[in-house]
């Protein structure tokens, strides 16, 4: 049986009328790029958050630089970040001449909660969470270590649409939170998308503004801005889906519960709730092996779609060179980007090819 790592064309299938209806009526309005669409948009994910404020972008990578530009810090300034994360996280704050302070991560992939204040220095101005893979950060620790620095706190949400924590959702815990609505995410599009929320009018005001070539008045600039918005096809696309994202984030969690309960094989790692199930939506479903080489050939005869997130740590890359890093300078993180592999997961997967992972799995 082949099984693919990800596919997009179930979850459309499955809503495909609602979809087809929604791009037709998009169209006959007349009106593509900030519209009503964006307006409801904002609205309606700002609800689902539970948040005061939502501004729609161009893409997640730019919502985390609006984010940090809002923040108004100093170049040079330095901020807390996880040394294993997809390296779009410290691109939004590098582009605003702020400078990453590595953190490793803990055993459930995010910042190690015990290695984050020996990071801080009198430059440290903000802490930059990300819940990767899905899973939900150690939030109330990370807010009293920052409350204890005066640190600010820009929430990556870009793989965790939905998780929460004591039923308050990820990107709410900080000042901003950052979401990418990119095809593959779990709240994805179909094309590039993004978003903010926040609590904060001054933060939403000044994205809001920014995202539009700093205008807040039609040809009136107040400061140089990007332009960088969600266009209203997406938005009104986003907003069919977002009212099944929670059924379509149940549907991930009992893959990955099976593959959790059915998968025993001391060859592989799984991973595991930190929390309770609230705290996971299963963007990707990470196992760590020894071999990995070995692994993926075992996989790859079997048509078992493999993907790596990610191999090259962002210390060690080419964009990142000039901040003089090593190999070895962040050990468990490097480790880690060495074992680690992810399992096919993805909305629409059948019983059958769930079955089969399982199977091969326990035979390798
Ligand atoms: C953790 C993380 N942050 C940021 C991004 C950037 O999002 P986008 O691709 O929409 O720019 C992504 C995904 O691509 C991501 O996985």
């Amino acid at each position: 049986m082949k099984v693919a790592n990800n596919l997009l064309r179930p979850q459309y299938l499955k809503y495909k009328d609602e979809y087809l209806k929604k791009v037709e009526e998009v169209l006959d309005s007349g009106w593509y790029v900030l519209g009503n669409e964006v307006k409801a948009f904002e609205e309606e994910f700002a609800t689902y958050n539970n948040v005061k404020y939502c501004v729609g972008v161009a893409n997640g990578l730019d919502a985390l630089i609006l984010a940090f530009e809002a923040l108004n810090l100093e170049e040079g300034d330095e901020v807390i970040a996880p040394a294993n994360t997809y390296i779009a996280s410290i691109m939004g704050f590098t582009r605003n001449g702020l400078v990453p302070k590595f953190v490793e991560p803990d055993e459930f992939y995010n910042l190690d909660i015990s290695k984050i204040e020996e990071a801080i220095g009198p430059k440290t101005k903000a802490i930059c969470v990300v819940h990767l893979y899905g899973q939900i950060a150690n939030m109330e620790e990370i807010m009293r270590i920052a409350k204890k620095h005066n640190l600010y706190v820009v929430e990556d949400c870009a793989q965790s649409h939905g998780a929460s924590l004591h039923g308050k959702k990820c990107g709410t815990w900080g000042d901003v939170g950052c979401f990418s609505f990119y095809p593959t995410k779990n709240l994805g599009g179909f094309g590039d998308g993004g978003a903010i929320i926040t609590n904060n009018k001054d933060f939403e005001e000044e994205i809001r503004m920014m995202r539009n070539y700093g205008s807040k008045k039609t040809y009136y600039f107040e400061k140089v801005g990007f332009n960088s918005r969600l266009d209203e096809l997406q938005a009104g696309l986003l907003r069919v889906k977002l009212k099944y994202l929670d059924e379509l984030t149940e549907e991930r969690r009992k893959d990955a519960e099976r593959f959790i309960k059915e998968i025993n094989n001391p060859k592989i790692l799984l991973p595991a709730y930190q929390f309770n199930r609230e705290g996971h939506v299963f963007h990707l479903f990470v196992i760590q092996v020894e071999d990995r080489d070995d692994f993926m050939k075992y996989c790859e005869e079997r048509e078992i779609g493999l993907k790596i997130h990610y191999p090259q740590p962002p210390h060690l890359s080419d964009a990142y060179r000039y901040l003089g890093y090593k190999e070895n300078d962040f050990p468990i993180t490097e480790n880690q980007a060495n074992h680690i592999v992810s399992l096919p997961m993805y909305n629409g997967m059948t019983k059958e090819e769930v079955d089969y992972i399982i199977g091969e799995m326990n035979k390798y």
